[in-house]
């Protein structure tokens, strides 16, 4: 498990289709359908890496507006689902078996410094560690601050023309490409420059199958109950 596979599973924001995001329930869900890593999201409050995709609180929390205008304290009693809290970074992996990857997406500045000293003592104990982003300059902070063990990813949702260029300056390990994006011909170019490629939201084994024939290294998916082979 982790991501040194060939046909990676990874469950997104732990098993978006089946728990609520990004929560305990979720990412244990995940980890008990077999995957091989789970995905999740990291916003910065008071230093502290709090587990959750928008910088509202609207549509995941029982909270109302900016994530900003809260303290870490009043944030963590709101419900996140099912009665649960807004995870920490820290809970998630102390609640996940060691042989399952972690992937941890950086959703705003501030993040890297705080993520990267995580994901390395997770490096230690065993656990395989991607860091992606959106946001190439916080990315650049991580893979600045992280050992050669620590996997970076850059997210893309469409491809720019410069995207093989940054992908070398960081050092990456993979491209992280939206379904739109994901052609057979982009695969294969990240193939041929040493990188893998991943691929978000895919959630029906045809997709995925289609993706990893044209040389996909995996897929993050809401579902991983469809796409984990027996
Ligand atoms: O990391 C893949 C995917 O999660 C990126 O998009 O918006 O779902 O965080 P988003
Ligand atoms: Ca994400």
């Amino acid at each position: 498990m982790g991501f040194g596979g060939a046909q990676l599973i990874i469950g997104h924001r732990g098993a978006a289709g089946l728990a609520p995001e990004n929560t305990l329930d979720g990412f244990r869900k995940a980890a008990a359908l077999g995957v091989d890593a789970v995905e999740l999201d990291v916003h910065r409050l008071e230093d502290a890496l709090v587990v959750i995709h928008d910088d509202a609180l609207d549509r995941t929390t029982s909270g109302r507006g900016p994530l900003k205008a809260y303290s870490l304290a009043a944030v963590r009693r709101l419900d996140a689902g099912g009665g649960q809290r807004v995870p920490l970074l820290e809970e998630v992996l102390a609640a996940l078996p060691i042989n399952v990857g972690v992937n941890i997406e950086l959703k705003a500045s501030g993040t890297a410094e705080l993520a990267v000293p995580l994901a390395e003592r997770e490096l230690a104990l065993g656990r395989d560690m991607l860091i992606s982003s959106f946001d190439f300059d916080e990315l650049g902070h991580a893979a600045a601050l992280g050992s050669s063990a620590l996997k970076i990813a850059l997210l893309f949702g469409r491809w720019p023309r410069a995207g093989w260029q940054v992908a070398r300056r960081l050092q990456a390990w993979s491209v992280n490409l939206s379904l739109e994006t994901a052609s057979e011909r982009l695969i294969r170019q990240a193939g041929e420059r040493g990188l893998k490629a991943l691929v978000y939201t895919v959630n029906d084994r045809p997709t995925a199958d289609r993706l990893m024939a044209w040389g996909a290294t995996g897929v993050f998916t809401d579902f991983p109950d469809r796409l984990v082979q027996a």
